[in-house]
């Protein structure tokens, strides 16, 4: 049976400290929690996804590690397929350290590891997947190289294709815009791919212009709590989408609990007008950043009202 949603991308351990505020270079400071969670853009995209009912598929590379054993085990817990979940010994599991300040806010550093050695072995293996597949989902936490081949095998076969190019590279291959039908990044995302600051919704309209001229058949820029702004070729002005207030918690993977619930509503609603998918995606998304760390904090549709669906 086909897919809805196939996300090839990155798996990490995400290592969270909660502190009041985030260090300095040099400094030492007290936190008050620590926690280890399942993380790393695409995963969690992928696992967002299937929350909210899709049927759904990984492609990525962990470890022949403990933190791979487990990763694997938290798919099939999650209900997605494992099939092109390699682990290799030839590197790590990828990790995330993250800091989460009172604010909610967070600084990432992480450590690719495995997740670089997915390459186009693993992409012919599952390309009778990604070919049957309804949407499929890239970001930038593995080689930019299988994600661009990625999402030309997709638009090759007809698969409605997402691109989130996070975390954003200066010198993006402008291939990317012409293979995504949905080019979905945030507002730090879009100041470093046009070069100008992108603060509020006028300047992510700007921007989103500017993307949207590079190629792609539509441009999501995420505003965080000032929701976000869709901007599409067969319309020459853009919408702002106004956020649902929350009080924020922990904002990490909202981002990506965005992507995975607007990759669902692609999947199952495709008659569905942009905007409103981007609207509902935004509350699913606005319930995470109400619970700590990633995964953790991300609804399933039972957590949801059923005007979601
Ligand atoms: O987008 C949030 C994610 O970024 C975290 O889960 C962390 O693993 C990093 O990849
Ligand atoms: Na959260």
């Amino acid at each position: 049976e086909a897919l809805d949603v196939i996300v090839v991308g990155s798996c990490m351990t995400d290592l969270v400290s909660q502190a009041p505020r985030l260090p300095k270079a040099g400094e030492t400071i007290h936190g008050h929690k620590f926690f280890i969670g399942f993380g790393g853009k695409g995963a969690n995209q992928c696992i967002q996804a299937a929350r909210l009912g899709a049927k759904t598929a990984m492609v990525c590379k962990v470890g022949k590690d403990f933190f791979g054993d487990n990763y694997i085990q938290n798919f099939k817990d999650n209900g997605v397929h494992t099939d092109f979940v390699g682990q290799s010994s030839g590197s790590a599991t990828g990790a995330a350290s993250i800091i989460v300040n009172s604010a909610g806010e967070n600084a990432i550093v992480i450590v690719a590891g495995a997740n670089m050695l997915l390459g186009s072995e693993e992409l012919q293996k599952a390309l009778p997947a990604i070919s049957h597949a309804k949407v499929l989902v890239c970001q930038l936490e593995i080689s930019p190289q299988t994600s661009l081949q990625a999402l030309r095998l997709a638009q090759k076969n007809g698969v409605k294709t997402i691109f989130n190019p996070a975390p954003a590279i200066p010198d993006l291959d402008p291939d990317f815009y012409r293979v995504s039908d949905v080019f979905c990044c945030n507002e730090s995302e879009a100041e470093l791919l046009v070069g100008s600051p992108v603060a509020n919704v006028e300047e992510a309209n700007q921007a989103g212009q500017e993307l949207l001229k590079r190629g792609c058949g539509s441009v999501i820029i995420t505003l965080g709590s000032q929701g976000c702004v869709v901007v599409k070729t067969q319309e020459s002005i853009s919408k702002h989408v106004p956020p649902t207030p929350v009080m924020a918690v922990d904002t990490t993977g909202a981002g990506d609990s965005f992507i995975g619930a607007l990759a669902f509503y692609m999947a199952h609603y495709p008659t569905m007008i942009l905007e409103e998918m981007a609207h509902r995606a935004n509350q699913v998304a606005g319930r995470s950043v109400q619970a700590a760390g990633t995964q953790t904090s991300y609804p399933f549709r039972d957590d949801l009202s059923a005007e979601l669906f």
